[in-house]
């Protein structure tokens, strides 16, 4: 549904964008992430062909952004990370509004519009002011905004910026409900457990560049795999300690870190050998209370992509 190709965008001297390929199938909730200026907007902006790119090109559902924009734009619906709204229309006819701009008749109206307050959780407010409307209730008006033409795909910039925890958690809800009619999504954020919670894939930007593009699991497991981590209820004497060393590492492959009542080992997860390592300890009489897979948070496993693609490049 999205493929950037060698898209590149400069401005004077700064590479905003940098021979960056993507590709998204359709039905995805893609997150994109990265830290500030790393040309998420910009990548954004050129999908939703608001902002031509130096060199490349981008495209939705097969559709050039770049060559055939029109048709593009019928593709996309884009809501940007700042938007104004007039003040002196109610939410019915804002949407209204904007429903004549994209050539939408009188009759098919009303129906669309009632559909997309009821999908953004906005029925209630129909009749309201949009200026007197908080700020989640604005921005999910901007969201039935941008999916007025219906479009396949869905470009959100930070749509849960500035949310307090219940109003992002209807955000979520309202993009699943989204995906489950068939759109694709792609949404930045710097909250990354957000996305980590609605997202399917995920794309992390540095400066430009794509730093990891794939899977939820596949980013967190990406680096680090995911360690092995032993609890004790106590330090265990130093002849017990050395001989339980010993028979993980023989049994693992790789010895334990051990920090008094904490050892750490990093391992392939593999469950029938971990089954074993955890009835050896008993056996020896290690005093074990907790035996587990740490996963990295997403959080972690953005640090690592960004921070080993930061070393890669100054090699
Ligand atoms: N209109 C513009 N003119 C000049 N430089 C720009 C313009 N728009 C963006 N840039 C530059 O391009 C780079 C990427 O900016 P962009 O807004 O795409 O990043 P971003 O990932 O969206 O950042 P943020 O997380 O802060 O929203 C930045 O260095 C920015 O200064
Ligand atoms: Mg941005």
């Amino acid at each position: 549904m999205i493929e950037c190709i060698e898209l590149v965008k400069r401005y004077g001297k700064t590479q905003a964008v940098d021979h960056l390929n993507l590709h998204v199938d359709a039905g995805e909730i893609h997150g994109f992430v990265g830290p500030n200026g790393a040309g998420k907007t910009t990548a954004m902006r050129i999908l939703a062909t608001l902002c031509a790119p130096t060199a490349g090109d981008a495209r939705v559902d097969g559709v050039s952004a770049v060559h055939q924009p029109q048709q593009a734009r019928a593709r996309v619906g884009y809501m940007p990370d700042f938007f104004g709204v007039y003040d002196n229309l109610k939410a019915w006819e804002y949407l209204d509004f904007y429903a004549g701009c994209v050539g939408m008749d009188a009759k098919a109206r009303r129906k669309r519009i009632d559909a997309l307050l009821d999908l953004t959780a906005l029925s209630g407010k129909r009749e309201a002011y949009v200026d007197q409307l908080s700020r989640g209730m604005k921005q999910r008006l901007c969201l039935a905004r941008a999916m007025l033409h219906d479009p396949k795909l869905l470009i959100l910039d930070e749509p849960a910026s500035g949310m307090d925890p219940v109003a992002r958690a209807q955000m979520r809800d309202i993009l699943r409900e989204i995906a489950r009619m068939g759109k694709t999504v792609l949404i930045s954020s710097h909250i990354l457990p957000e996305l980590s919670e609605v997202c399917t894939s995920m794309t992390v930007l540095q400066r430009g560049k794509k730093a990891f593009s794939g899977t939820m699991t596949e980013l967190e497991k990406r680096l680090h795999g995911a360690p092995l981590v032993i609890r004790l209820t106590q330090t265990p004497d130093e002849e017990l300690a050395r001989r339980a060393a010993q028979r993980l590492s023989e049994l693992l492959g790789s010895a334990p870190a051990m920090e008094e009542d904490v050892w750490r080992i990093e391992t392939q997860e593999d469950v029938q050998r971990d089954a074993q390592a955890l009835r050896m300890l008993m056996e020896l009489g290690v005093p074990v209370c907790g035996f587990a897979r740490e996963h990295a948070t997403l959080e972690q496993a953005f640090m690592e992509v960004t921070g080993a693609y930061e070393a890669q490049s100054h090699l």
